[in-house]
């Protein structure tokens, strides 16, 4: 029989989650609220809806056989009651630790994983307080629903506080502000039955709070780090029963890697493994998602991936009217384009940093 998978959500992530299923003979309905979501061009039906829409969330659920997410903010009570009546296989506890970064930090922390210091912060006083331990620079964050470097500043000094201040009518999280050598994650599928897959480990370069490339395998990372960062991931899921896919972003500085978040859904840091290994994130999801036997991806070449925002679609659509072996350019199809907006993204596989910046990285916007 034919299976259903429902997506809660209908962006890019869900389009290329349904493009894996499609390959599978498995047709995928997504709900978003957008008309034109990316997603919907590839799932046999698009549900135009609210994430707080319950009825549209019930019918979604019962038109699927098995549910994931590729959109993190749909409401915990909304996710309890679905979770209850459906087969929603990750469950909806990672997603529910997610949308929270002082929870999230604190599951991280009883796992074993270090975190950059950090506190709740509820008031002034204690912004003030916390602000004058960590020192300065530190990093006020929204506890939810930040994005993309949005709902964060950095505060610089004393000079400071109060401007941040204004950022206190929802609950936040004060960081120390990490001088770390570089970002990278680290990506998983699986459960305590069926193990868990991992995929290479890259390094993510991010510009303005936002990923512009990732790089893989991580230059300078040696097979210590590597190990560690898969055993810590591994840890982290087990001790907190999660299942499904799970994304950690990661600052590793010198011999440590610290905690700074998670998310339980395809990560843009491995849209690379579409090409670039023997099997993708999408893939091994949708198997997880299935009942498959899950397999361990092997990276086939050096690969680097390049986001593709708003400032660099036209150089996107030029390269890809072009002919070059190995670069996969990747559009959404989102009908408005701006500067900072994800429109697409280049894999160019068989490519190391050193062969970026000779060729390609003139092509775009300097960040
Ligand atoms: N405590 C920190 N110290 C230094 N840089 C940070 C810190 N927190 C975030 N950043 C930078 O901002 C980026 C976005 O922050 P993140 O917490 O990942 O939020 P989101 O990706 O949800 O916007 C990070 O990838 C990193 O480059
Ligand atoms: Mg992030």
């Amino acid at each position: 029989m034919t299976k259903t998978i429902g997506i809660i959500g209908g962006g890019q992530l869900g389009m290329m989650i349904a493009q894996a299923a499609a390959q599978m003979g498995v047709g995928c309905i997504c709900l978003d609220p957008s008309e034109d979501a990316p997603a919907a061009s590839v799932c046999k039906r698009h549900i135009v809806a609210a994430f707080d829409d319950m009825a549209a969330l019930d019918e979604l659920c019962r038109a699927s056989d098995v549910v994931t997410y590729e959109f993190e903010n749909v409401p915990a009570e909304i996710l309890r009651t679905l979770d209850d009546k459906y087969h929603i296989k990750q469950g909806i506890a990672p997603l529910c630790d997610s949308q929270d970064r002082l929870r999230e930090k604190t599951r991280a922390v009883e796992s074993g994983l270090e975190c950059p210091r950090f506190a709740d912060i509820t008031d002034i006083d204690s912004l003030r307080l916390n602000a004058e331990a960590f020192g300065y620079p530190c990093v006020l964050k929204t506890r939810r629903l930040g994005y993309d470097g949005h709902g964060q500043k950095v505060i610089r000094s004393r000079d400071d506080i109060a401007d941040a201040a204004a950022m206190l009518s929802v609950p936040c999280i004060l960081e120390e502000f990490v001088r770390y050598d570089y970002e990278t994650s680290v990506i998983m599928v699986g459960d305590q039955q069926c193990g868990y897959i991992h995929f290479p480990i890259g390094r993510n370069i991010h510009t303005g709070g936002i990923l512009d490339l990732s790089v893989v395998p991580a230059p300078g990372m040696d097979d210590d780090m590597r190990r560690r960062l898969a055993e810590g991931s591994e840890a982290f899921m087990r001790h907190n029963g999660y299942r499904g896919i799970m994304a950690i972003e990661y600052f590793v500085c010198g011999g440590r890697f610290l905690f700074n978040e998670m998310a339980p859904r395809p990560h843009n840091s491995g849209h690379y493994t579409i090409e670039g290994c023997s099997t993708s994130q999408y893939r091994e999801l949708c198997r997880y998602l299935l009942g498959l036997p899950l397999e361990e991806p092997q990276l086939k070449a050096p690969a680097v991936m390049k986001n593709i925002l708003g400032q660099d679609l036209d150089s996107a659509v030029g390269i890809a009217a072009e002919r070059h072996p190995d670069t996969f350019v990747h559009l959404y199809g989102k009908s408005e384009s701006r500067p900072k907006r994800k429109m697409g993204h280049i894999t160019f596989v068989d490519c190391d940093i050193e062969r970026y910046d000779a060729q390609w990285r003139d092509k775009f916007v300097k960040q």
